[in-house]
């Protein structure tokens, strides 16, 4: 892990090779290979990133290496990774728990996070990991959507479920894992893992392939958040496009910046890497740009996997900060969420030698699916090429006939089947229906998963070159990505309108220097309200306290009337139009459902 490792534009030693030599005899079985996961083994998740890697001499290697604010450090082997799952799955089963059962975890980036998400893995519940920044509405939606069992949460937070308990009857357990356990309330139960007894043993649960795993809410232009419904057979793909594209080795010390509120911060901040047998790093605390190079600095971090407003942001504070650490640990770098700008990728490769290479895929794909991998030609601006054994294509916008010619834009779509792709929307099967091109009306979720005669639409616009390389467009429909994060217009606007001073509200995506794009709201007042500054304040901190700070609008616009569709349909599109400065054109061609 020296500077010597450092291999600048990633040509030699990847484990990837060509691209050309991976499309040949592709097999998702080759990532059980990788695992030396035979038939007959135990299929779980929680399993395989702890107990397995344990079975296979590596309890005494470093999992997880932490940081949080202030100088809070911990170090944890995968021993401890281990034990410490075990502890959790051991006292949700104590607790009544069932395999099936939706177990929230909703807590910082602490230890026991991560701990937990295994831990229920482990005794075959459905783990659904929530962005703990999300205030008590967001959180309610999914919660209720999910018909949550229990929720692992700290006393930092739990006054937001306090809030929501009595309307959720599903949920039966509040569990608090950190925080002072004399604060609790009548019926919620205190458990620290760390402090427990050590639960040397734990039967895990033996799943099936189609054993649900994670579920994450996802945003969508209309309705509320849909849960997208993963399963432990998903680990192949996780494995495969870690090994790959990440390019982890076992001497790597790895950085995912993502939280596992995020689908990110799941597939590739636990499950791929640690199923790898790799050290982990997580830090738990604000950005500065000068904390994160003291971080990669301190660590010796060689792969780091992180976001595009990121690598913006430490762009702004420009090379000479960079310069004053000593980041040669750094032989990889990868990026998702949002376009990767050229000019990132250029600036990357002067503040540290390397390009962020730009990787594609959604909550819904659950794995990487459009990418650079080291010993690829990157053509900064680009997303790369289809992942070995997905099948990519562009749809025309209109027929959604794949398109052939180089250049044109259209809808990407995938042919179903990959081991990671999402297996229902939660209780939503027409909304999971809708998602193909060519489905029958009365195809069921399983149907639909299994079947390449169809197209699994992804709601983003691209083009593809003569080469190959997808060049992202922007999304298909109203949905805000703000630093990476998905924002849902209509989660936003359902919540706008509960504000005494307004009637009406669309919300939309501003461009942002650093975000991309931040939450706007235009709204129609009630009478007897006036714009104000102290308005404007009330409603911001409204939606920053029931939703989430990511949901809450940078700007509040006041109209007298909003644009409509002759349904009665707020055009956010027409809205977004003028925001961005584009044609407007024909409104009838804005009008989308
Ligand atoms: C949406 C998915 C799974 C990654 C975390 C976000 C946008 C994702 C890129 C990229 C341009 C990207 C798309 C996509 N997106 N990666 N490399 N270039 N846009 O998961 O919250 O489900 O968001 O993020 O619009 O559909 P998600």
């Amino acid at each position: 892990m020296s500077g010597t490792r450092r291999t600048s534009k990633g040509t030699a030693l990847s484990n990837i090779g060509s691209y050309d030599e991976r499309l040949k005899g592709f097999d998702w079985g080759i990532a059980r290979e990788i695992l030396g996961w035979e038939e007959g083994d135990l299929l779980n998740i929680g399993a395989i990133c702890s107990d397995r890697v344990c079975a296979r001499d590596g309890a005494g290697k470093i999992a997880l290496i932490w940081e949080g604010f202030g100088d809070r450090k911990a170090t944890y082997t995968f021993d401890d990774l281990r034990v410490y799952s075990n502890g959790f799955a051991d006292f949700l089963v104590g607790q009544g728990i069932e395999p099936g059962d939706r177990v929230c975890v909703f807590m910082d980036k602490i230890p026991s996070l991560y701990f937990s998400f295994l831990g229920v893995l482990k005794m075959g519940g459905i783990v659904q990991p929530l962005f703990c920044a999300f205030g008590d509405e967001s959180l309610e939606v999914r919660l209720a959507s999910a018909g949550t069992r229990a929720i692992l949460t700290t006393q930092k937070h739990v006054r937001k479920v306090r809030k929501i308990q009595e309307r959720l009857p599903s949920l039966e357990k509040v569990i608090v894992v950190a925080g002072d356990e004399s604060k609790l309330k009548d019926g919620e139960v205190f458990f620290d893992v760390e402090a427990a007894l050590r639960v040397e043993e734990f039967e895990s649960h033996a799943a099936g392939p189609e054993t649900r795993s994670v579920l994450h809410y996802t945003s969508g232009t209309t309705g509320q958040p849909k849960g997208a419904q993963h399963v432990h057979d998903s680990i192949w793909g996780q494995v495969l496009t870690t090994s790959w594209v990440l390019d982890l080795r076992d001497d790597d010390v790895y950085w995912c910046t993502a939280d596992p509120g995020w689908v990110t911060g799941t597939s590739y901040g636990i499950i791929g890497p640690w199923a790898l047998g790799i050290t982990q790093c997580v830090l738990d605390s604000g950005f500065t740009s000068s904390r994160w190079y003291q971080f990669i600095q301190d660590n010796r971090v060689t792969v780091w996997y992180s976001a595009p407003t990121a690598i913006r942001s430490l762009m702004r504070d420009g090379e000479e900060v960079a310069a004053r650490f000593d980041l040669s640990s750094l032989r990889h770098l990868t990026s998702v969420g949002e376009p990767l700008n050229a000019e990132a990728v250029v600036w990357s490769e002067k503040a540290y030698g390397l390009p962020f290479l730009d990787t594609y895929w959604q909550t819904e794909t659950g794995s990487i699916m459009i990418t650079n991998f080291p010993g690829m030609k990157v053509k900064p601006g680009s997303m790369g090429k289809a992942f070995p054994g997905i099948t990519a294509a562009l749809l025309d916008l209109r027929t959604h006939e794949p398109i052939g010619e180089p250049g044109k834009v259209g809808l990407i779509a995938f042919r179903p089947g990959w081991p990671a792709m999402f297996r229902e929307y939660r209780g939503q099967d027409d909304v999971y229906r809708s998602k193909f091109v060519g489905a029958a009306d009365d195809a069921t979720p399983d149907e639909l998963r299994t079947n390449e005669d169809l197209w699994y639409v992804s709601g983003d616009r691209s083009s593809i070159d003569a080469d190959g390389y997808f060049w992202f467009v922007g999304r298909d429909d109203d949905v805000i990505n703000t630093g990476g994060h998905l924002v849902g217009p209509f989660e936003i606007e359902s919540a706008l309108v509960e504000h005494e001073a307004i009637a009406e509200a669309a919300a939309i995506g501003k461009p942002d220097a650093v975000n991309m794009e931040v939450v706007k709201a235009v709204v129609t007042l009630n009478p007897g309200f006036e714009p104000s500054g102290d308005l404007e304040l009330s409603i911001m901190n409204f939606i920053r306290k029931r939703l989430s700070p990511l949901a809450m609008p940078q700007e509040i616009e006041y109209v007298e009337k909003l644009p409509k569709t002759r349904s009665g349909k707020i055009l956010r599109r027409y809205l977004r139009a003028l925001e961005w400065g584009e044609e407007v054109g024909d409104l009838s061609t804005l009008e989308h459902d």
